[in-house]
């Protein structure tokens, strides 16, 4: 046993500290010690070197109906909040830049931000922001083709591979309805670097850009340097990817779609009266500790988690109470592998929004999401957003769970 426990801690010091340079791209698990936490459990990795522990997550039962036959969308489920948002698709140059630089996400002032948060019609950054005419792309560059297939997608399931960090899962198809097949889009992003790799381990995609129920769509012209940011494009922005789609399922890349798209709208959105869902985190709730966590971890610069935190603070964020009945939320951190959406208005602004945090700040997404919520909330008092956060169990339950690339399981385990 010693010497397991002895091999294991060098294994974990030697690609603890390697995996930062493989450029890890998703935020669900970022390193050994996180996919261990993920499947093991925090309290299993502080452990770790006196006794490994069984697996303590565990799926729990969704009651999803038994096919989807006889599926429509429920009357009264239509009338959310309604508005119009337009897209700041171009910026002239801004006065005071010597050497102005176009960005996907734009320049929006700090007044411009303040302003994004009121529900209402008015036109606001929501990434895909070209400069001036004469100016090179601002990136996330697609091929005419893809872009037309996407502009006519209704209800989509999406994913995203950059920078070859993980492998191609594709949706178990034997547990996919043909009405799914047939009617939803499903459609993984990859860059250049991605799709090499992938056909490198024989999976090459058909005359019709599929590779099993995945059509693979490529993403040129990156518009980070931080992958993990470009990333949150497809995560984020499916409303924008796909102009005419209604609905919308997120997927990292770890996750082996294992249900059927029309039954997971059903029960996360359509049965909840909700218009967007998404899980809370398997142990943390508050972000004072979610901010620990990255540092600890070493996710991110410091300097940037605090500069974002104390502005999140200084702004109205305050701590995860849970004997506080107001608490308009389960959880303050959520675990964003897996978004279900309707494409409301509300859902749609709420997408942006939290882009923007994005965009402005770290890619830690769990960073900044109770923050938008809360304030989206406080400055629309009459006009309410139907978030669903449902448990991490449940999560667990709509797909197969696997490490990502980079990171191998030990042996001692
Ligand atoms: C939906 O419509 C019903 C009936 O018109 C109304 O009572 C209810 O407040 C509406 N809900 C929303 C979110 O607007
Ligand atoms: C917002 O835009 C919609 C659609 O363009 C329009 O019908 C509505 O009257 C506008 N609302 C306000 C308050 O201007
Ligand atoms: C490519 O694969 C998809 C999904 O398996 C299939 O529907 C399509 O017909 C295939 N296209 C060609 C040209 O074989
Ligand atoms: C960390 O972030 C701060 C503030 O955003 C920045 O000034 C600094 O250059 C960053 N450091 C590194 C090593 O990237």
């Amino acid at each position: 046993m010693f010497t397991v426990a002895v091999l294991f801690s060098i294994y974990l010091a030697v690609f603890g500290l390697k995996v930062p340079f493989h450029g890890k791209m998703e935020d669900g698990i970022s390193s050994l010690r996180e996919a261990q936490e993920e499947f093991l459990g925090v309290d299993a990795v502080e452990k770790q070197k006196i006794k490994p522990r069984r697996p303590r997550f565990y799926p729990c039962e969704v009651q999803f109906l038994d096919s989807v036959n006889n599926l429509v969308e429920p009357k009264d489920y239509v009338n959310f909040t309604q508005f119009y948002s337009g897209y700041r698709d171009r910026e002239e140059k801004l006065y005071g830049y010597d050497r102005f630089e176009p960005r996907f996400g734009g320049h929006q002032t700090l007044e411009e931000r303040e302003q994004s948060f009121y529900a209402r019609n008015q036109t606001i950054h929501c990434g895909f922001v070209e400069g001036p005419e004469g100016y090179p792309s601002t990136g996330f560059d697609l091929d005419e083709k893809d872009k037309l297939y996407m502009s006519s997608c209704k209800v989509v399931v999406s994913s995203c591979i950059f920078g070859s960090s993980d492998f191609l899962r594709r949706p178990t198809s034997k547990l996919i309805s043909e009405y799914s097949k047939k009617n939803v889009c499903f459609v993984m992003f990859v860059d250049e670097q991605t799709l090499l790799k992938l056909s490198a381990d024989g999976n090459v995609p058909n005359e019709s850009g599929n590779i099993g129920l995945w059509r693979i769509v490529i993403v040129r012209n990156l518009p980070y340097k931080d992958m993990r940011k470009t990333g949150k494009v497809p995560k984020f922005l499916s409303h924008r990817l796909f102009p005419s789609s209604r609905y919308s399922i997120w997927l990292d890349s770890k996750m082996r779609l294992q249900i059927d798209p029309m039954l997971i709208i059903e029960y996360f959105l359509w049965r909840k009266g909700s218009e967007y869902a998404i899980s809370n985190h398997y142990t943390r709730h508050c972000v004072w500790e979610e901010v620990l966590q990255n540092k600890r971890l070493n996710k991110y610069n410091h300097t940037a988690i605090d500069e974002q935190f104390n502005f999140y603070q200084s702004d109205g964020l305050t701590k995860f109470d849970a004997s506080d009945r107001k608490t308009p939320l389960p959880s303050y951190v959520p675990e964003g592998s897996f978004i279900v959406r309707a494409h409301t208005p509300m859902s749609n602004l709420f997408s942006c929004l939290w882009f923007n945090e994005v965009d402005r700040y770290t890619s830690r997404d769990q960073l900044s999401f109770a923050y938008t919520f809360l304030k989206l909330k406080r400055m629309n008092p009459d006009r309410p957003f139907f978030l669903n956060m449902f448990k991490d169990c449940e999560r667990r339950a709509l797909a197969k769970l696997f490490s990502h690339r980079a990171v191998t399981p030990p042996a001692a385990s």
